[in-house]
């Protein structure tokens, strides 16, 4: 059974046990003037206490900025430290943080990050897969709470290492898989689905993650590691540095990179791990890299309600429908995406109950856009069965970038003991799912996963 996200007992802390009494003096003033200058959401607002974390960034590449630049819409949130192996990242982050009034000590090696910061309270980890274990393992046995960016890891053993660390030295460990917190997606599926039960038994599910053929990632010339230093941190090339995700060693290719934020939904929608996975995937178009470019997947469910099959594509030579996932009950169906345009709506089957109440209540608005009339008359269809009632959008928004919600889950773990959205025993799980896709795909066969494989 999938967990419902809760704490670690002995992780949680009072106020007093894990606050370093430092000012979050200079935020505001640093932030006047800038496009973060009005924070959109803040702990002290929902608190009206002034707790303040020390933070620590380690991988300051592209998604490492996506989640400083979150933090800096978050006060009370002070980062006092980047480590990065590559010169560029370094002074991209820091630069950055500068101008919004946070002078950084810059690190290349998190150990000695860790020996010399002792006012830490959490570190970020925002470095490629193959090395969240290492981080997330060492930060926490330094004391610190931790938010590591999805996939957990490309390694099982790994991510199991570190479920292990978070249990044992009890501190926070959450996910980066940040739907889990996006108040869209939890009035979709906590709300709407599971608690109103808007689409009935829900049995298939359906998601897609299609980008646009591209290159590989290029660099300065002049920020090129030197190969004795790139070989001392375990990468063969710079352009297995740069493109870490199509490579065996580093990652998992793009059903990992892309499918587990919406894979990770199937399980929080239908209440259970799967039962068994089907892939068929290839490395068809591009002749540099490991990973398969293209996959398609058909998931198996038994849910408390009887049979659910989901199935997934991901696609890197065209970008065809972008990126969504559809839910599909007997009553209607509900399409989602992190970027609303592509999915914030349910369609509700002719013969469901009324939906009006709902609309009524606030849970849905209630201008269903009516769907268009097929005319039928020359073409000889029959769309009696396949008759929609119109899109019902979902009222929730989200006025803040993506993964705000989930950085404020983690800090608020952490200052009030709420629980995370997506402590490590859900990424576990996920990363199973996730994972043997790729088996799967190596195979050609049928995989049944054993109940005992998932964290129970
Ligand atoms: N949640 C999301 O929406 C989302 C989106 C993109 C990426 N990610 C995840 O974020 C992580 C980073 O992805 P990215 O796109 O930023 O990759 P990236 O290659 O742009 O950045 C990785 C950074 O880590 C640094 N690094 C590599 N090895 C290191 C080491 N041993 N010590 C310190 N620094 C090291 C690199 O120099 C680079 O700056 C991955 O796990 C990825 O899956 C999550």
């Amino acid at each position: 059974m999938p967990k419902t996200p809760k704490n670690n007992l002995n992780s949680k802390v009072t106020r007093r046990d894990f606050l370093k009494s430092t000012a979050s003096a200079g935020l505001g003033v640093a932030l006047a003037g800038s496009s973060l200058s009005k924070p959109m959401y803040s702990l002290q607002e929902e608190t009206s206490e002034t707790d303040s974390l020390n933070i620590a960034v380690i991988g300051s590449g592209a998604q490492g900025r996506v989640l400083i630049e979150s933090c800096l819409r978050i006060p009370g949130i002070r980062i006092v430290a980047v480590c990065d192996i590559w010169e560029y990242s370094q002074q991209y982050a820091s630069g950055y943080l500068k101008k919004y009034g946070h002078i950084v000590n810059v690190y290349e090696n998190y150990n000695d990050l860790l020996s010399k910061e002792k006012n830490l309270d959490a570190a970020i980890v925002a470095t490629p897969d193959w090395n969240h274990a290492e981080h997330a393992n060492a930060c926490m046995e330094a004391g610190l709470h931790v938010y590591c960016e999805k996939e957990m890891s490309n390694s099982l053993t790994k991510a199991r290492s570190m479920l292990q660390t978070a249990k044992r030295t009890g501190k926070l460990l959450q996910i980066g898989h940040q739907r889990r917190s996006n108040p869209r997606y939890k009035h979709a599926i906590d709300r709407l689905i599971h608690e109103k039960k808007l689409l009935g038994r829900v049995s298939q599910a359906y998601a897609q993650w299609n980008r646009a053929k591209n290159e590989m990632l290029g660099f300065p010339k002049k920020y090129a590691i030197d190969p004795v230093r790139l070989e001392t941190y375990g990468y063969n090339s710079m352009l297995e540095f740069r493109n870490w995700r199509w490579f065996r060693k580093y990652g998992g290719g793009p059903i990992v990179d892309l499918g587990s934020h919406q894979i990770d939904l199937y399980s929080w929608v239908f209440g259970v791990n799967p039962e068994t996975v089907f892939a068929s995937g290839g490395n068809d178009y591009y002749k540099n890299r490991e990973w398969y470019d293209n996959v398609l997947v058909i998931y198996e469910y038994a849910t408390s309600e009887g049979k659910a099959r989901a199935l997934y594509q991901v696609q890197t030579t065209t970008k065809h429908g972008g990126f969504y996932e559809t839910f599909m009950g007997d009553n209607g169906a509900l399409v989602i995406s992190e970027v609303p345009e592509r999915g914030n709506w349910a369609i509700r089957e002719a013969h469901a109950p009324e939906w009006d109440s709902l609309a009524k209540e606030g849970l849905l608005k209630s201008e269903a856009a009516p769907i268009q009339k097929i005319d039928t008359k020359d073409i000889f269809l029959d769309v009696r069965v396949t008759a929609e009632t119109g899109r019902w959008p979902l009222p929730v928004e989200l006025a803040k970038p993506a993964h705000q919600p989930h950085l404020e889950n983690f800090f608020k773990a952490i200052t009030h003991g709420v629980p995370l959205t997506c402590p490590p025993e859900v990424g576990y799980d996920t990363a199973l799912a996730v994972l043997t896709v790729n088996s799967a795909v190596e195979s050609r066969r049928l995989v049944k996963f054993r109940p005992e494989q998932f964290e129970t």
